[in-house]
């Protein structure tokens, strides 16, 4: 079924990230830290307006392997092609800094200093597995790697609880929103340290509260195969940012200071352009299709859930205008094909969609997703299968 990319396992990663420090650092690490990427099952484009997202924790992850420093030096490689390393200091972390991957890197350092939990400089090796450029959070797993790193090593303990968790999560999000200027809104980071495996993560954006919904598939007979389209993806392209900004707008004319407050029977005839209202419209319809969404997983109903994840994907087409041609296709087969649920998942524009089949129809699937990709001349896609994962640790 063309090409399905396998998640690392614990040993694997560790060793490359292990690997990649000696020949860099010339040293052993103290220590290397994994968190995955993840899917959103359902509840796009609603973190930032106090909504609520389930999604699952990846088996693929990113690895970091990391050294405290005694001075202020900060050293960071990766295994991507073309990327070199990186020397400088923790005072050029910083708003502003215009540091490319660096900044999603070494983000966490300023984010957990500015919070009062100071940081030394650190050498860091990082690997991963998590697809880049796929809308899979290959961001927010490296700056969870390294930020579960950083606390470890310079004896906050955040990891160790659930509270802690949360803060190391929302520290994560402001080194993204801040240093590396990305006005994302926290979906990610909480799927990537917060989740438990063989669950999806009910979030509540509102408060950053939690609950476990139990997701094991294979017990049901389902997967979820997720498709990297390979279309280009970018969310600092401004589209993200007009969105939010739209959201923002919208709530300020309707006189609520989130979107999340208003029902789906809410007037949206204070909204003053019928695009934002549109806007609005999928927010508040996708913020009630994720709690039916939970009760129908946490039934088993997963058929119910299909359908939501179709309709999913239809407001975000139409009513949101987040979606492409690729995204529309896999969607599209999937339906023909007889698949309980697809969608577009993440931010759009681009990206990976999520189909969740049937496991012996799984295959066909696949088959026919590919062919119409070759059909309109456009990239063949990546493949991988989702199941509900753990959130970041130390693993090494
Ligand atoms: C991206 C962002 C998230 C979220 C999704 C859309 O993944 O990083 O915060 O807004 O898009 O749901």
């Amino acid at each position: 079924m063309g090409a399905v990319l396998d998640a690392w396992t614990n040993e694997a990663g560790a060793a490359k990230a292990q690997q990649v420090f000696a020949e860099h650092w010339e040293a052993e690490p103290d220590g290397v830290w994994a968190s995955p990427g993840r899917v959103n099952l359902i509840g796009e484009h609603v973190d930032y307006n106090g909504g609520l997202c389930m999604p699952i924790a990846l088996p693929h992850r990113t690895f970091a392997a990391m050294r405290r420093r005694d001075d202020d030096v900060v050293r960071l490689v990766t295994d991507v092609a073309g990327s070199s390393p990186w020397v400088g200091r923790l005072g050029d972390i910083v708003p502003g800094s215009s540091l490319g991957w660096v900044a999603y890197a070494a983000g966490p350092a300023w984010a957990l200093a500015e919070s009062g939990r100071p940081v030394a400089g650190f050498d860091a090796a990082i690997c991963s597995c998590v697809p880049l450029g796929a809308g899979l959070s290959s961001s927010a797993a490296l700056e969870c790697a390294v930020g579960l790193g950083l606390d470890d090593l310079n004896g906050h303990g955040l990891a160790a609880t659930e509270e802690g968790r949360r803060t190391l999560a929302e520290l994560c999000v402001r080194a993204e929103n801040d240093v590396a200027l990305a006005p994302t809104g926290g979906l990610d980071q909480a799927a990537s340290l917060r989740s438990q495996a063989g669950s999806a993560l009910l979030l509540d954006c509102r408060d950053q509260s939690i609950s476990h919904v139990w997701f094991d598939l294979a017990v049901a007979g389902l997967v979820l195969l997720v498709v990297d389209t390979r279309a280009p993806h970018a969310l600092g392209d401004g589209q993200y940012a007009a969105r939010r900004n739209a959201c923002e707008r919208a709530a300020a004319q309707l006189g609520v200071s989130l979107l999340r407050e208003l029902t789906p029977e809410a007037s949206l005839e204070a909204v003053a352009s019928p695009e934002d209202q549109r806007r609005v419209k999928h927010v508040v319809s996708e913020i009630a299709r994720v709690q039916e969404f939970a009760a129908a997983v946490a039934t088993g109903r997963f058929y119910a859930a299909g359908e939501l994840m179709y309709a999913s994907h239809e407001s975000l087409r139409d009513d949101y205008e987040v979606s492409c041609r690729e995204l529309d296709l896999v969607v599209e087969v999937a339906r023909a094909g007889g698949a309980i649920g697809a969608r577009m998942t993440g931010g759009g524009f681009g990206g990976s969609a999520i189909v969740l089949a049937r496991e012996d129809e799984a295959q066909a699937l696949a088959d026919a997703i590919l062919a119409a990709f070759a059909a309109e001349g456009l990239t063949t896609p990546s493949l991988l299968f989702a199941t509900a994962a753990a959130g970041g640790a130390r693993i090494a």
